[in-house]
């Protein structure tokens, strides 16, 4: 056994809530936009960090990974709870997916990508900056952090794209035949925002814009709810937010803007 893989997991054992599909939106944004990092990768690692009490998100990703980037990409489940590590073991199939205890030093191993879902909401935020730090130093060169937050059936998500600087970008991300408006992601923002939503705060300046577009998109209601996402996104560019990307995710009821918001 390495030195690195002796050491105490870092972090303590949450709730274990998880769903089948709940993590689908982050994982086909992953898949779209993560491709190149893990195409170009020597080892194709994965970590799948707190899966929780069900491996069955971990086993989503896994097959995501393996049939839109690369066959070979191997997935590392880790968990901080040795009994939820017992459990998902039927569900292994090495060497594409293993499960692992581990905390947020990954337990030795040097990802391309870590999704970390669901994790850090149940920590304190003065925890947060911390956690970041310890996961992104135990990346592979270029690797990044894929950390955030979503409702029990995935129907509101956001995340940050993190990497050894820091935050490279926020998305948010909702299903849009169930939104009633883009406010109702506030209650979905990951844990380092989600106290910020207060005015003076650029994440806040930031919901209340794309509320705004989104009321002005009301005539496009009639040509559905993606017609009016799409509205929503394209004006809140027009007025001056730094919108990334092109139809092909907002239509996906996405929205990715880089980090630091203007
Ligand atoms: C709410 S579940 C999330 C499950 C799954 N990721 C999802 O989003 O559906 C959170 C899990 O993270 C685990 N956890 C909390 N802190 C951790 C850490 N530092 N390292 C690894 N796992 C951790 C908890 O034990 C728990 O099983």
């Amino acid at each position: 056994m390495s030195p690195t893989a002796r050491r105490r997991p870092v972090g303590v054992v949450t709730r274990g809530t998880t769903n089948p599909n709940r993590l689908r939106r982050v994982d086909n944004w992953i898949v779209a936009t993560c491709a190149d990092r893990l195409l170009a990768a020597d080892d194709p690692l994965v970590v799948d960090l707190g899966y929780g009490a069900t491996p069955v998100t971990a086993v989503e990703l896994r097959a995501r990974l393996a049939a839109g980037v690369r066959p070979d990409v191997r997935l590392v489940g880790l968990e901080i709870d040795a009994a939820r590590v017992a459990a998902a073991a039927p569900a292994a199939d090495p060497p594409g997916l293993t499960f692992a205890r581990g905390g947020f030093e990954l337990a030795g191993l040097r990802p391309v990508l870590v999704r970390a879902f669901n994790v850090l909401r149940q920590y304190d935020e003065s925890e947060v900056a911390e956690a970041w730090r310890t996961m992104t130093a135990a990346l592979a060169p270029g690797g990044v952090l894929v950390e955030g937050t979503c409702d029990e059936l995935g129907r509101l998500a956001s995340w940050l794209l993190i990497d050894a600087d820091g935050p490279r970008s926020l998305t948010l991300a909702a299903k849009l035949t169930t939104l009633g408006s883009p406010a109702e992601l506030a209650e979905r923002l990951p844990k380092a925002l989600i106290h910020r939503n207060v005015p003076g705060e650029p994440v806040h300046a930031l919901i209340r814009a794309l509320d705004d577009a989104w009321q002005a998109a009301a005539p496009y209601a009639t040509f559905g709810p993606r017609q009016r996402w799409l509205r929503a996104v394209t004006r809140l560019r027009e007025t001056g937010w730094p919108v990334l990307d092109n139809s092909t995710r907002w239509r996906q009821g996405e929205l990715t803007l880089p980090w630091p918001l203007p």
